[in-house]
C-alpha cells in the first residue's frame, strides 16, 4: 500500500492571528483540488491563531489540514500556561507535533514527557507527529543511531502495532534546523530507512510500511523534490519556508 505523502507547516512562534489568517487565505489560493489527493497539507500555527485559521479553513472549504506544535499532557486542572488535548481536538486540530527538538532542547522535555504528551493526543483522536533528531555533536561522535532510535522506543514503547503504523514521525537533524544547512539526501534517506527498519523490527513489517516518516530541517523550494525522491521519505516537516504562502506551496507541490 503507497503511503501518502504529508507536508506540514510548522510556524513556530511567528505570525499573529491576523498574521495567521492571510497566509492560510493565500496558501489555499495557490493550492489545487489535485494536490490534497496527492498530498496530507498541514499547517501548524501558534496556539493563539489555531481558532482564526480554522475558521478560514472551514468558510473558504479549504482541504488544510489544522496541526499544533505541542500540546499539555493532563486534560484540564491547574497547569497555569498549559494547553490540553482535549482543548485542540475541540477546535479542529488533527495533528500535534510532539518532541520537537526545541521543546527538548529550550524546554527540558524528556523521552518520558514526550510519550505522555503523545499518549495525549491519541486518546483525544489526533494523530502525532513524533520528532526526534541528534545534535551535530552527536552525529560527529557517530551516535545518531543510538539517540534517533532511543527517542523513537521511548516515545512509542508500549503502543500497539496499528497504532505505530498510523502515526506520522518526523526526523529532524537538530543541526540542519533554521541552519539553511539542509542533511543531503542520502543522509536524510539513512536516517529514515533506520527507523523505519526499526519500526519493523518493534512492531512488524505492516507498521513498518505504512508509517510515515518526515524530514525536517532546511527544506526549501529547491531541496524538496530530490528529498522526495527517495523511497523512505514521506514527506516534510517545514519551518521558515512555511511562512511563505508561495514558497511552502511549490514545497506541497514539489512534482511541479
Ligand atoms: P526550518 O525549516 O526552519 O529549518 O525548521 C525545521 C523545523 O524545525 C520544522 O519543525
Amino acid at each position: 500500500m503507497a503511503r501518502k505523502d504529508l507536508i506540514a507547516g510548522n510556524w513556530k512562534m511567528n505570525a499573529t492571528h491576523l498574521e495567521a489568517i492571510q497566509m492560510v487565505q493565500k496558501l489555499g489560493y495557490r493550492l489545487d483540488p489535485g494536490d490534497y489527493d496527492r498530498v496530507d497539507v498541514v499547517v501548524c500555527p501558534p496556539f493563539t491563531a489555531l481558532r482564526s485559521v480554522q475558521t478560514v479553513i472551514e468558510t473558504d472549504y479549504l482541504r488544510i489540514q489544522l496541526g499544533a506544535q505541542n500540546v499539555f499532557w493532563e486534560p484540564q486542572g491547574a497547569f497555569t500556561g498549559e494547553i490540553s488535548a482535549p482543548m485542540l481536538a475541540k477546535l479542529g486540530v488533527k495533528w500535534v507535533v510532539v518532541g520537537h527538538s526545541e521543546r527538548r532542547h529550550i524546554f527540558g522535555e524528556d523521552d518520558a514527557m514526550v510519550a505522555r504528551k503523545l499518549r495525549a493526543v491519541l486518546a483525544n483522536g489526533m494523530t502525532p507527529i513524533v520528532a526526534v533528531g541528534e545534535t551535530l555533536e552527536q552525529r560527529e561522535a557517530e551516535i545518531t543511531e543510538e539517540v534517533i532510535g532511543g527517542q523513537l522506543q521511548g516515545a512509542l514503547q508500549g503502543l500497539d502495532a496499528g497504532t505505530v503504523g498510523a502515526l506520522v514521525i518526523a526526523y529532524e537533524p537538530v543541526w540542519a534546523i533554521g541552519t539553511g544547512r539542509t542533511a543531503s539526501n542520502e543522509q536524510a534517506a539513512e536516517a529514515i530507512g533506520f527507523l523505519r527498519r526499526l519500526v519493523g523490527e518493534g512492531w512488524g513489517e505492516a507498521a513498518a510500511e505504512m508509517v510515515r516518516i518526515l524530514y525536517g530541517g532546511s527544506v526549501t523550494p529547491g531541496n524538496i523534490a530530490g528529498l522526495m525522491a527517495k523511497r523512505d521519505i514521506d514527506g516534510a516537516l517545514v519551518g521558515g519556508a512555511s511562512l511563505d504562502p508561495d514558497k511552502f506551496a511549490s514545497i506541497v507541490r514539489y512534482w511541479v
